[in-house]
């Protein structure tokens, strides 16, 4: 189904569209000597990394041309902080599969000077011959990577301030307590991510329909930063059918 410009896949449970997406993207990345690879974090992907996991134990699925460049952090996070989504992407996916470790791009939540840090982090991905597949969740409120809601939105890398909602939904990685969330992180602009050759967004569960709406179905508008995604030539949303109970088919 096309709505706009983008493509939308339908699967019955998250699981379900977690295993065609590892497939997709085994497919994607194995036997290919340089394959330049975004990465999200957040609950939504934790069962697209087991399964790629899995597909790599049985040798399906050959991560040795891949390069990776994660979509955001936060701000004042160490790579070694349980928190931070360095070591999530460990935990979750790295420790697991065969990626270069001198492969794996973050931006540092470390740093003290975000402006150069955003900027080195941009020249990295150009230097890699920019993403060819992007893979992207989806917050309750719109947001992709860190951009979050706003009158206007911002292109390259850069800093940026954390919604209490979208802080609270991270609040998992920090105790359990949203107070202990970071306020600021680093994330890759809006031009950085549409100017991924390929972008796969994955929606899963009832908390995300209405997000889905308007990314789908609604105007394009820095208040929905997802929906900038219409303006993309070969973007996909995934979706199970939770996230899709809200689309109308055949308009609007
Ligand atoms: C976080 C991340 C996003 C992610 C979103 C959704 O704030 N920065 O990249 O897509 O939340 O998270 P979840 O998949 O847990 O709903």
């Amino acid at each position: 189904m096309h709505a706009h410009g983008l493509t939308l896949r339908f699967f019955a449970t998250p699981d379900s569209a977690a295993r065609a997406l590892a497939r997709e993207v085994a497919r994607a990345v194995s036997g290919r000597p340089r394959f330049t690879l975004g990465l999200p974090t957040g609950r939504t992907p934790v069962p697209l990394y087991r399964e790629l996991a899995r597909l790599h134990t049985q040798q399906r699925a050959d991560f040795s041309g891949v390069t990776t460049f994660n979509l955001d952090e936060f701000l004042g996070v160490a790579p070694s902080d349980p928190g931070s989504y360095r070591a999530f992407m460990q935990r979750h996916l790295f420790s697991h599969v065969n990626i270069a470790p001198r492969r794996i791009h973050f931006l540092s939540g470390m740093t003290d000077d975000p402006g150069a840090e955003c900027l080195r982090y941009e020249r990295q991905i150009a230097r890699a011959g920019g993403l060819d597949l992007l893979l992207l969740g989806l917050g309750t409120n719109g947001h992709i990577g860190f951009n979050e809601p706003g009158t206007s939105l911002v292109a390259d890398s850069h800093r940026t301030r954390l919604t209490e909602g979208t802080r609270r939904s991270n609040a998992a990685l920090f105790g359990n307590r949203t107070a202990n969330v970071p306020t600021e992180a680093l994330s890759m602009g809006m031009g950085t991510i549409l100017r991924a050759r390929r972008i796969i967004l994955l929606a899963t569960g009832p908390s995300k329909a209405v997000a889905v709406k308007r990314l789908v179905q609604g105007r394009i508008t820095p208040q929905v930063p997802a929906s900038f995604l219409q303006l993309h030539r070969a973007a996909e949303v995934w979706v199970d059918r939770a996230a899709a109970a809200r689309l109308s088919v055949g308009g609007t």
